[in-house]
């Protein structure tokens, strides 16, 4: 398969520290310095997918590259780097009609080149793979060998065990099939503030290998993912390794999994198989909580029914509001309906609350406000935000939160927080369309 050219925008430094990588996994990159050299590139190759832009120095630039990419019959999407702060600020959740994406510093070649994957398999685009992929996954893991050794050495422990229902730990899911709504806020929130707050052993697994992005909010870049573990499990032969040996301590009390860094290679992760493995996790945490990619999905279907409660963040705007409808629905035909608990996230803008539990029919767990660029800042540094803002309004939402979390889980049944909608399904759909806020 051809190399994907990739138009490289960024200052001469950035270009030579990711050129290799960027090789190695691929890729073609083409160093544009200016306008003319863009337009240029652009006239003499016709197999440029990718452009990464410069937005940090000169908007100007950027704007008049981002036109030469959209000129003469070219529609390639960017790749733009933003200072941080800008990007904190440019409220870019649940946009699905671009492919453009953003990043901002510091970043390294290796998440260059998994942003660009994406884009490409977002942009209907065959990524490209190489047949070495592969192999430099498990080199890469090389480092991992003694303690894939010892287990080695182990019995193979089976992947189900049977559980004790009331020892085994409750596993939460946040879910809703459109992203950009606070599904992975509320999980690593909610995750630490179970952990430090109340003192439970949690488990927080991104299962998110397209945009998760848990574990480098959490300040751990580069974990050992499940999908790498099992891969080099099965090069060598042995038994796949469980969950809790795989998940990376973050602080006591807290450990985190990543299914998968990337949307390649994730034929190693079956959906019964990771099921059962997940299933099997709760022996050894108080809590299971899953960030799910939003989709429909064999893996998501076989994840869905472990739960104990499945939590569906939405904010209120229409687009959100008819993907949690949808869900709603998806769930009453998988018989899960009455397991589902809503949060309305950023609940003081756009429609009312009241109108979007409504038109939605769910139970509500909690509202969460409007927190301006805290989620994201915490985010950014590595830490949550119930560490760096503990005494914020929306932290103490989170607790809001989690304190009707524990009282739904205690009283043993799905549903009944006494929070039930005053309408019921039918009808919702046209309430969904009733009075906004102003
Ligand atoms: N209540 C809130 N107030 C301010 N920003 C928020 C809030 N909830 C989420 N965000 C921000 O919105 C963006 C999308 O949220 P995220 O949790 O990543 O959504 P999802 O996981 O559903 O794609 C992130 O930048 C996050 O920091
Ligand atoms: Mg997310």
């Amino acid at each position: 398969m051809p190399r994907a050219a990739v138009a490289f925008a960024l200052p001469r430094a950035d270009f030579v520290a990711a050129r290799d990588d960027l090789f190695a996994a691929g890729y073609e990159p083409l160093h544009a310095e200016t306008a003319d050299d863009l337009e240029r590139l652009l006239g003499n190759r016709d197999d440029v997918r990718v452009a990464i832009l410069d937005g940090e120095n000169d908007i100007d630039l950027v704007l008049e590259m981002y036109a030469i990419l959209h000129e003469d019959g070219h529609n390639i999407p960017a790749l733009i780097l933003m200072p941080p702060m800008t990007l904190g600020r440019m409220s870019l959740g649940g946009r699905s009609d671009s492919t453009d994406e953003y990043f901002s510093r510091p970043f390294t070649a290796e998440s260059l080149r998994w942003r660009i994957d994406a884009m490409l398999i977002r942009s209907g685009d065959v990524p490209v793979q190489e047949p070495v992929v592969v192999d430099q996954i498990v080199a890469a893991h090389a480092m991992a060998a003694h303690a894939v050794a010892a287990h080695a050495m182990a019995p193979a422990a089976p992947i189900v065990e049977a559980l004790d229902e009331s020892q085994r730990g409750r596993l939460v899911i946040v879910f809703n099939p459109k992203g950009g709504v606070g599904k992975t806020t509320v999980s690593i929130n909610m995750a630490a503030t179970l952990q430090r707050k109340k003192h439970f052993r949690v488990l927080l697994v991104d299962c998110d290998a397209v945009t998760g992005h848990v574990a480098p909010s959490l300040g751990l870049p580069e974990l050992r993912t499940l999908a790498e573990a099992w891969l080099w499990d099965h090069q060598k032969g042995i038994a796949e390794e469980a969950i809790a040996q795989v998940a990376a301590p973050h602080s006591p009390g807290l450990d985190i999994l990543v299914l998968s860094a990337t949307p390649f290679h994730t034929e190693v992760l079956v959906p019964a198989r990771v099921a059962a493995a997940i299933a099997a996790a709760r022996a050894a945490y108080d809590f299971v909580i899953l960030d799910l990619h939003p989709d429909f999905g064999p893996l998501n279907l076989a994840i869905f029914e472990l739960a104990d409660r499945i939590i569906v963040p939405v904010t209120p705007d229409v687009p959100c509001m008819l993907a949690a409808i949808q869900f709603r629905d998806v769930a009453a035909a998988l018989e899960l309906r009455d397991r589902l608990l809503l949060v309305i996230n950023r609940a003081d803008s756009g429609i009312s609350p009241a109108n979007v539990e409504r038109a939605i029919g769910l139970p509500t767990l909690a509202r969460i406000r409007s927190a301006g660029s805290l989620f994201y800042r915490a985010s950014d540094s590595g830490i949550s935000a119930v560490e760096t803002a503990p005494g914020s309004k929306a932290v103490g939402d989170i607790d809001g939160l989690v304190d009707r979390l524990l009282t739904a889980l205690s009283s043993g049944e799905h549903g009944g927080l006494g929070l039930q909608p005053r309408a019921g399904i039918v009808g919702s759909v046209r309430a969904l369309f009733g009075r906004r806020a102003d």
